[in-house]
């Protein structure tokens, strides 16, 4: 697939925070294979510090070559403002690969500038389908999927999922899950966090779907849920940048709900290890609490992750409050569910994709 050089070049696209744990096994295993050069671009849309430099720096990812500061804007805007400064990036740095990163606007948007300049792409953590279209990641992993020409995916659905769209066998790799490769390197340093000054036991709280925080009323109402829960359990909740600008937009009443910021990648995944239950609307956080076999309960009606339901301790509980509380109880009297961890989610994604595109220059 890639050009038979000696030297091949690999440019890497990340540009939001979920991005970052999956870049850094790649980057790792590439670094050790010879004749490998490699490029990395950050687009900017994730910007504060406890939104990207911590995570850099955790992760041991190098600093960027470029970062195209792009910022926050709509989705056209921020596409748009992705393309036109990674386009002049790409034809000069001239790479014979680009890879990009699960979902988020700067994967699609580096996906397009890549198939209209006819330079080879792969996508790393394809073929997930929400099946909602309403949902922007949606778009996203379905535009930049069409686009690729290497599909690597976690897990069986996703193979599936890409040959019902008509995506050629032959583009598709199955090599695991790569965030849980960056899980599992970091969680004996998480192990050795302190808990200090963390409840003994505690639900861990994460919110920032626009479909859950964009409006006033869904997002009222689930800050009053949460209110509830914790009067039998309490909280930690660090908040995501969207859910904090628009709990003060909307003038909410968080109450007795302790609000803190959004927390390094270490310090986190030692929350989720020791919490009791996740409450969140995140894809990433479905996978992580599956891996450790805590209890997630996920406030979506779907999830492109369907696998941390059939295997793994996840169950949807969308916006029922009725449904989460319910869960919750059973989870306080013992009965949480089981789980059992999916394959290939070892700690060995980086490197199996390492191993296709080096085979591939051979
Ligand atoms: C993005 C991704 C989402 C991912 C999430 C993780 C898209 C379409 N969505 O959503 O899939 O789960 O990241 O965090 O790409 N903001 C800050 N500081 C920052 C970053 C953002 O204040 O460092 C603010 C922005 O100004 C904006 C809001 O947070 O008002 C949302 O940021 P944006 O990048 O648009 O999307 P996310 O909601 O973070």
């Amino acid at each position: 697939m890639l050009p038979s050089s000696p030297a091949t070049h690999v440019l890497h696209v990340v540009g939001a925070r979920p991005n970052f744990m999956k870049v850094a096994p790649v980057v790792r295993a590439l670094e050790k294979r010879a004749g490998v050069e490699q490029t990395l671009v950050h687009t900017g849309q994730h910007y504060d510090a406890n939104m990207s430099d911590v995570f850099f720096r955790q992760l041991e990812i190098p600093a960027p070559d470029v970062n195209l500061a792009v910022g926050a804007g709509s989705h056209a805007s921020q596409t748009a403002e992705i393309m036109t400064r990674f386009e002049p990036v790409v034809l000069e740095r001239k790479p014979d690969l680009v890879l990009v990163y699960g979902d988020v606007n700067s994967t699609v948007a580096a996906a397009l500038v890549c198939a209209k300049l006819s330079v080879l792409v792969g996508h790393v953590e394809a073929g997930l389908r929400s099946f909602d279209r309403s949902m922007p990641e949606e778009i996203n992993r379905l535009v930049t999927d069409q686009l690729a020409d290497l599909l690597f995916t976690p897990s069986e659905d996703g193979d599936l999922n890409l040959q019902r769209e008509g995506v050629p066998p032959e583009k598709i790799h199955r090599v695991g899950n790569v965030m849980i490769d960056s899980l599992v390197r970091l969680l004996p340093e998480a192990s050795r966090c302190s808990a200090n000054g963390f409840p003994e036991s505690y639900a861990l709280v994460t919110l920032h779907r626009p479909s859950n925080v964009d409006d006033g009323e869904a997002l009222q109402k689930l800050l009053r849920s949460l209110l509830e829960i914790s009067r039998q359990l309490p909280l930690v909740f660090p908040v995501h940048p969207r859910t904090r600008r628009r709990i003060t937009e909307f003038g909410l009443q968080s109450g007795q709900l302790h609000l803190l910021d959004p927390l390094p990648y270490v310090e986190f995944l030692a929350l989720q290890r020791n919490a009791r239950v996740v409450i969140t609307d995140s894809g990433g956080i479905q996978e992580e609490t599956t891996y450790l076999g805590v209890p997630c309960l996920t406030l979506r009606d779907n999830t492109e992750r369907p696998v941390t339901v059939s295997m793994g301790t996840n169950i949807l509980v969308g916006q029922d409050e009725n449904k989460l509380c319910r869960e919750i109880s059973k989870i306080l009297n013992g009965q949480a569910k089981r789980g059992t961890i999916p394959p290939l989610w070892d700690g060995h994604a980086g490197e199996r994709i390492a191993d296709v595109l080096t085979a591939s220059t051979r």
